[in-house]
């Protein structure tokens, strides 16, 4: 195969709980993830013997480009698990989903390196197989390859695909700065107190088959906001303007932050909300996407 383009989708956490820290310095999560077409693309070449990473589009100078970000690790990891030395890829990653903005856009372009290099290479490397290798490279990479809708449990990582009927219209509001995963766990942990158990999403899970926007959007929570709204106060703000829109129906932090996720009724509902969010100063930008859609490497609905 001389090139494999895949796109590479982020998630938003329509669910997160989250419990105590756990010894190897993860915490044990109860997560519902949904794939949404807001997507990377990842276009990857043969070069012999060795793996490079280019990186355009926003946030691009922020990601190192000599293989020792997560993509060039994903490539190098599944060569030298199933591979041969000689083989090498030219992975070149087109950013649409904000860099450190918790929308796990690390970890999609990773996925979308494990599909498209075992198909340059023609490996042949199981789903089981490239599942494993995801999770060794982060807890959201397993989610990332899986796509659609998923319960996450222990890092976030032990997935059950989930029925869902319909689909959702979001609009992400995005910061100027990203926010560091591990300071907002970090300031999660300073903010709670002593050892509790992750609450359960069984309603939440429910709702995912009534095809019901308005019924999602009530169950949506993050453990993580407190966290990040403290690190990063005018994530409340955004948070409490976006949800007073016309026809948003539920409004949620996504993931670590800062990304701010407003789910709504309608798409029309959607590019107004997109339209009017630009208004905070602390908004870069928006982006409108649907979703479920399928993992890294499979064909979304866009
Ligand atoms: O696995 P990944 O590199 O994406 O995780 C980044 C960081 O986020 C971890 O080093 C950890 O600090 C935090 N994290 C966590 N618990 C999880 C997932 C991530 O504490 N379940």
């Amino acid at each position: 195969m001389t090139e494999v383009v895949y796109r590479a989708p982020a998630k938003v956490n329509l669910g997160l709980r989250c419990s105590s820290r756990r010894p190897d310095g993860y915490h044990n999560l109860i997560t519902v993830f949904m794939a949404v077409a807001l997507a990377d693309t990842l276009t990857c070449t043969p070069l012999a013997g060795r793996v490079e990473v280019d990186v355009s589009g926003e946030g691009a100078n922020l990601i190192p480009t000599d293989g020792s970000d997560l993509t060039g690790r994903a490539a190098t990891l599944l060569r030298d698990r199933f591979g041969d030395p000689g083989m090498g890829a030219r992975l070149v990653v087109d950013k649409a989903i904000p860099v450190a903005g918790g929308m796990a856009g690390g970890s999609a372009d990773a996925a979308a390196a494990l599909r498209a290099c075992n198909d340059l290479w023609d490996l042949g490397v199981s789903e089981p197989d490239l599942m494993n290798l995801a999770a060794d490279l982060g807890a959201d990479v397993p989610f990332a390859l899986l796509g659609g809708v998923a319960l996450g449990v222990g890092r976030g990582d032990v997935l059950t695909p989930q029925p869902v009927r319909g689909t959702y219209h979001w609009v992400f509001a995005l910061a100027r700065h990203g926010l560091s995963t591990p300071e907002v766990f970090a300031k999660y942990d300073e903010m709670s107190h002593g050892d509790h158990d992750a609450a359960e999403l069984d309603d939440l899970i429910e709702v995912l088959t009534s095809g019901d926007a308005s019924l999602l959007g009530a169950q949506l929570i993050n453990d993580l906001t407190p966290a990040a709204v403290t690190l990063r106060p005018e994530i409340g703000e955004t948070l409490a303007f976006g949800a007073a829109l016309p026809g948003v129906v539920g409004s949620v932090l996504s993931g670590s932050g800062p990304t701010c996720a407003f789910l709504c009724d309608t798409e029309k509902a959607a590019d107004n909300a997109a339209a009017r969010l630009p208004e905070l100063p602390q908004v870069a930008s928006t982006r409108v996407a649907d979703g479920p859609v399928g993992g890294a490497g499979h064909r979304s609905r866009d």
